[in-house]
């Protein structure tokens, strides 16, 4: 018997809407999926503004989710769970996803299941064309974290090694505001770095040599800073350009070395990139090289569901039901965990 999951994501600046299906064999089928980004209403601000965030996930979240059902040719009587990110993120928001969740599930008389965020990451890639299998090493690399995981199967994950500061996509976003780019700073700094020369500034690797899996990124900001700091205000484009290449260099340097190192202590042959910076050109074409030179298949989400999305909430919900790890429940007494 299948299962129908509604998923809701509103952890941060995206509303992400979705309806997987549990197969009897295999991975759940995504049947519909809505996001609606609020990107553009932040932009103004530099950075996301929380309050805005909430106000805008209660206006969209509704009409997404009919939206999605009526993509999938769904009844709302036919969904069986309804699936929330519990947290990471923004408390407001989270609790406008949590509380539309509970809402529906009881006035539907259906369970509800609170999922982690970076879960639903980790798992995106088994929503893709070449879906990978257990075990595998992870490389999960989003704007709060950066994290190095063994996983042996649903709900087994062991941590290898993190940030002890900033995550990866911190410091493209923290870098891009000090080269005058806008929000959000890792797509933009990236664009930025095509144009330049990426040896042009030497930049530190911090825990680059560390013999641990543990990664550190602050460093590298304020190094940033003190560079730009340098053009006196007034930096020609090249300048520019060549920093932020610079700058998404170092970043890709350390995280595919680390990914390396956590390959040979594993002694797995399996890589998995996932979050919003996995969705990087340069880190990628880095990450499949070297995993080509030694024989290690590297998997990643569909580009368009690296960053926050409502399928991989959905997802791994139905994932966690169908390994039975997790019933989702009935008591509406929903939980947010904002770190
Ligand atoms: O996973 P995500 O959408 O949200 C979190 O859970 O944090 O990740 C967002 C992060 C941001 O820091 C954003 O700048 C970064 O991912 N990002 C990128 C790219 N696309 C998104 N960083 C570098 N290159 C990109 N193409
Ligand atoms: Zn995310």
């Amino acid at each position: 018997m299948s299962t129908l999951v509604l998923g809701i994501e509103s952890s941060c600046d995206e509303t992400g809407v979705a309806l997987v299906r549990t197969r009897e064999h295999g991975v759940p089928e995504l049947l519909a999926h809505a996001l609606h980004t609020q990107v553009a209403m932040h932009a103004d601000y530099g950075g996301v503004v929380p309050e805005l965030a909430s106000r805008d996930h209660i206006r969209r979240v509704i009409p997404l989710a009919n939206h999605v059902l009526a993509q999938a040719g769904q009844a709302l009587a036919a969904i069986d769970v309804i699936a929330y990110t519990r947290g990471p993120g923004l408390a407001g928001a989270l609790l406008v996803g949590a509380g539309v969740a509970c809402a529906l599930g009881a006035a539907l008389g259906k369970p509800v299941l609170g999922v982690h965020h970076l879960e639903g990451h980790l798992l995106s890639p088994f929503l893709s064309a070449d879906p990978p299998e257990f075990p595998f090493v992870a490389l999960l690399v989003s704007g709060g974290h950066t994290q190095l995981m063994r996983v042996d199967g649903v709900g087994r994950y062991q941590l290898l090694g993190e940030t002890i500061d900033d995550a990866a996509g911190e410091a493209f976003d923290k870098s891009a505001k000090l080269l005058g780019l806008g929000y959000p700073g890792g797509p933009a700094l990236a664009r930025l770095a095509e144009f330049g020369d990426d040896t042009a500034y030497k930049l530190p690797r911090p825990l680059l040599h560390s013999g641990n899996l543990d990664f550190s990124f602050a460093g590298l900001k304020t190094a940033v800073l003190t560079q730009a700091k340098k053009f006196e205000g007034a930096p020609c484009e090249q300048m520019r350009a060549d920093l932020a290449a610079s700058t998404q260099a170092a970043i890709v340097e350390v995280l595919v070395k680390k990914s390396l190192a956590a390959l040979k202590a594993t002694g797995l042959k399996r890589l998995v990139v996932a979050g919003g910076v996995g969705a990087n050109a340069r880190l990628r074409a880095a990450l499949n090289a070297a995993c080509a030179q030694r024989g290690v298949r590297v998997h990643y989400p569909e580009l368009h569901l690296c960053t926050d999305n409502g399928a991989m909430i959905a997802l791994a919900a139905a994932m966690r039901v169908q390994a039975g790890i997790e019933a989702p429940n009935t008591d509406y007494a929903f939980d947010v965990k904002p770190r």
